[in-house]
C-alpha cells in the first residue's frame, strides 16, 4: 500500500488528489491528530513523531510513504530517508520537491512567495529546494500560525482578513508565484486567489503531489510492483475517531471510517 502521513486531517485533502489520479493503488492514511499541530513544535519533536508515524505505516503494510505534512517534510524527511537508507523496501517521499519544481516552472519574474507553518519557514527548506533548481530565484516566506487552528475549527470565513495581512508583504515584494506550503491551505485556495488576483500563479499540494507521485512510480517499477492494488483505503488517527471522521470527511470530501492508532 501507499502510506500517507500527516500531523492530522489536512493530508486528506492531498490524499483526495492522489486517489483521484491514481485510483488503482491501496492507501493507508495516518493522521497524528492527538499531537497536531506540528507547525510550532521544535525540530526534535517533529522528527520523533514523524518517525513513529512512518514506523506505524510500514508495520501496517505500506511499502512507500508520502509525508503529506510540509512541516514533517521540511524538518524530518532527510533524517528519516537516511534512517531507511539500507532498507530498499521502505521508501519515504516528501512534498517539497514537487512544489519547488512547479514554482520554478511557473515563475517568470523569479520572485516566489511561500506561506507555511512556523516550522517549515524556520527550516528554510522551500528556499533551499527552489534555489537548488535555480539560484537566481528570490524566495520570500511568511509563517501563518493562526490559519491551521481556524481551518480545523471550520472557521473558514474568519481567515479572510488574516490572509490579507499575511499575503500583503509578499504582494509588496512583487511575487508572481505563490506556494501554499501547508496541507491545510489548499482548502483556502479560492480565498487566496481572491486576495492575490489572477496574475499570480498559486501552487497547491493537491495539484503537484499526485502528478509527481505518478512520475515516481513510472520511474520505479520495482517499487510499483510491490504496492497492493484495488483495495479500499484505510484511515488511522491517534486522536478521537468521531472528530477525525467528521473533519476528515470535510477534507476528503467523502465519508470515511477511521481506526485508532497508538504511536510511541
Ligand atoms: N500538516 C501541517 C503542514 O503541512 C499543518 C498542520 C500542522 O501544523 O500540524 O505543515
Amino acid at each position: 500500500m501507499i502510506g500517507v502521513f500527516d500531523s492530522g486531517f489536512g493530508g486528506l485533502n492531498v490524499l483526495r488528489g492522489i486517489t483521484t489520479q491514481l485510483p488503482q493503488y491501496g492507501y493507508i492514511y495516518l493522521g497524528d491528530s492527538a499531537r497536531a499541530p506540528y507547525g510550532s513544535r521544535p525540530f526534535e519533536e517533529v522528527y520523533m513523531f514523524t518517525k513513529q508515524g512512518v514506523e506505524f505505516l510500514f508495520e501496517h503494510g505500506a511499502t512507500l510513504i508520502v509525508l503529506a505534512c510540509n512541516t514533517a517534510s521540511s524538518e524530518a524527511l532527510r533524517k528519516i530517508q537516511s534512517d531507511y537508507e539500507k532498507s530498499p523496501n521502505k521508501k519515504v517521499l516528501g512534498v517539497l520537491i514537487p512544489f519547488a519544481e512547479s514554482a520554478v516552472a511557473q515563475t517568470d519574474n523569479k520572485r516566489v512567495g511561500v506561506i507555511a507553518t512556523e516550522g517549515t519557514v524556520r527550516s528554510g527548506s522551500f528556499v533551499r529546494e527552489i534555489q537548488k533548481l535555480d539560484d537566481k530565484i528570490y524566495v520570500v516566506q511568511q509563517a501563518c500560525p493562526l490559519l491551521v487552528p481556524l481551518i480545523e475549527a471550520g472557521e473558514m470565513k474568519a481567515t479572510d482578513s488574516l490572509l490579507r495581512d499575511y499575503l500583503a508583504p509578499l504582494l509588496a515584494d512583487g511575487i508572481d508565484t505563490l506556494i501554499l506550503g501547508c496541507t491545510h491551505y489548499g482548502l483556502l485556495e479560492t480565498q487566496v486567489r481572491a486576495v492575490v488576483g489572477p496574475d499570480i500563479a498559486v501552487v497547491s499540494e493537491r495539484d503537484v503531489v499526485p502528478a509527481s507521485l505518478e512520475v515516481y512510480l513510472e520511474r520505479h517499477p520495482d517499487i510499483e510492483i510491490r504496492i497492493t492494488k484495488n483495495v479500499a483505503p484505510r484511515f488511522y488517527s491517534t486522536g478521537p475517531l468521531d472528530r477525525f471522521e467528521q473533519l476528515g470527511s470535510m477534507f476528503f470530501r467523502t465519508p470515511l471510517h477511521a481506526e485508532r492508532a497508538t504511536l510511541g
